[in-house]
């Protein structure tokens, strides 16, 4: 559960413990009771990450919390200094934080990434286990002199909103994928949608065939579970501009009839959907946000399996857009799901339209688990995702959208392929997704490498990190039309 969040003036003595921030030079907290050289004997030495946990025998643990040199400090560091605060406290349910001595970070920035930090540090997912124990920390006290009430309020308000949307998209992607079919994950957005005062709309099989999405319906071909898209809505009033979110909805990819073989790293296909459950989660928190934007999402579900009445290598899929796509790869599926999300999107005619997804094993090998490729038509976009991503530390890196590859999608029976040769694959996936967009302005988002952690790292944890909802969340409460 998400952690209650109070806001004080001074460190509540009920606390089981108490983080104080502590740079790399300057002076040191008094209520730490201990200084620099004291600190430094002990190793710390107040280095961002760094933390050390003084025992108290009446009161709260007192935990000092490097947070580095105070004229580098930022909203980035201090969100992954207060993810080390949280784990250095262990077992104790009851903490509390100072706010002051934060320098250059003004406290609304302050508040909603140590808001972030400590909950999506905190983040555990109990799934099936019998132990129900799950995340620790059940209580987070902000301690800010008055000053800082207001702008630690704001903060932390959209902190838990934010990181809220986050933990959400994790708990999705690490459910097993036959707790979390087509259906379910619809159910699921449709109980966001009315907690969050969305409109929703699921379509099922047969509205999909009659909308001519042969996409979604050719990667469901083979699935003894029907498939579902659903359309959020957020209107709010007089909206500044129109984004559509469209997420890769693939609940489990065991490749189809290119079956995937049985190494590890294909349990992580359970979290195919990553892209969905960021898109789920972005839209649950605007209202709460107060976004001004107007945003549509579509998730796009299904699972992808061999089957007897799988779609195989030569079939040819009409898609929503009335492009026909010649099938050399089952397991090039997510595409094919995506391309009718955005032909759909572009129907709208939006001022702009972003996908996510985790679409090529390529981008792992290019950019590895930490930072996501990010591709489009329109570079003001393309930068308007770059700073939202800086901003959240959701890191992404522009790849080019090559349009002389584009000839490796080149079909002999069909206007394109569903996949490019050996090389580039994340750029020719994506020059076959800018075939859907109809020049609406687009940005795409491969998550494939960055989906999942091995281990904890900062406010990631180990397992499903929630990537792209607090990139996505930040980009449209900051959109401008490009
Ligand atoms: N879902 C996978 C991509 C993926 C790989 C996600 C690793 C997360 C971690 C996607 O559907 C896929 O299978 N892509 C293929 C495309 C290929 C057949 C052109 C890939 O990347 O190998
Ligand atoms: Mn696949
Ligand atoms: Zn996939």
């Amino acid at each position: 559960m998400i952690l209650s969040i109070s806001i004080v003036k001074a460190a509540p003595k009920t606390a089981d413990a108490l983080g104080i921030p502590v740079a790399t030079e300057g002076t040191v907290p008094r209520a730490l009771g201990l200084n620099r050289a004291a600190l430094a004997a002990n190793g710390f030495e107040g280095k961002a990450g760094q933390t050390l946990v003084v025992p108290s025998a009446a009161g709260p643990a007192l935990i000092a919390v490097g947070i580095g040199k105070p004229a580098e400090l930022t909203a980035n560091g201090l969100r992954n200094a207060a993810a080390s605060f949280a784990r250095a406290a262990g077992k104790r349910a009851s903490v509390a934080t100072s706010l002051t001595d934060l320098p250059g970070v003004d406290a609304t920035a302050a508040a909603q990434a140590v808001v972030e930090g400590v909950t999506l540090a905190n983040y555990r997912y109990v799934g099936q286990k019998n132990d129900k124990t799950g995340a620790p920390i059940t209580s987070l006290a902000l301690v800010a002199g008055a000053e800082r009430t207001v702008g630690v309020t704001a903060g932390s308000q959209r902190g838990q909103a934010t990181a809220a949307a986050a933990w959400m998209a994790r708990d999705l992607a690490n459910t097993p994928p036959s707790h979390l079919t087509a259906r379910m994950l619809a159910d699921k957005a449709v109980e966001v949608a009315a907690a969050s005062g969305l409109e929703v709309e699921v379509f099922n099989k047969d509205q999909l065939k009659a909308m001519g999405c042969g996409g979604l319906i050719g990667v469901n071909a083979g699935s003894a579970e029907p498939p579902r898209m659903v359309r959020l809505t957020y209107s709010p009033k007089n909206p500044t501009g129109h984004v559509v979110l469209v997420g890769k909805g693939i609940t489990y990819d065991s490749g189809g009839i290119s079956l995937k073989p049985s190494d590890p790293m294909h349990a992580s296909m359970k979290m195919d959907m990553s892209g969905a459950a960021a898109v789920l989660g972005t839209l649950g928190a605007l209202k709460a946000l107060g976004c001004k934007t107007a945003v549509t999402g579509y998730l796009m579900c299904t699972d992808n399996m061999p089957s007897g009445s799988a779609m195989k290598l030569g079939d040819v899929l009409t898609m929503r857009n009335g492009k026909t796509v010649e099938i050399h790869n089952t397991d090039a599926e997510g595409r094919l799901v995506l391309a009718d999300g955005l032909s759909l999107g572009a129907e709208q005619k939006p001022d702009a339209m972003l996908d996510i997804c985790t679409l090529t094993g390529a981008v792992l090998g290019a950019l590895g688990d930490r930072i996501a490729g990010v591709l489009g038509n329109n570079q003001p976009l393309v930068d308007q995702v770059r700073e939202a991503s800086e901003r959240t530390d959701e890191s992404t890196w522009q790849l080019p959208l090559a349009k002389e590859y584009r000839k490796l999608l080149d079909s002999h029976v069909a206007d394109m392929r569903n996949i490019g040769g050996p090389y580039a694959g994340t750029i020719t996936a994506s020059l076959f997704l800018n075939e859907f967009t109809n020049d609406v302005p687009w940005a795409h988002i491969d998550m494939a490498g960055t989906m999942k952690m091995e281990s904890d790292d900062g406010w990631l944890a180990k397992g499903a990190t929630g990537y792209g909802t607090r990139l996505l969340i930040d980009l449209v409460t900051n959109f401008t039309k490009p």
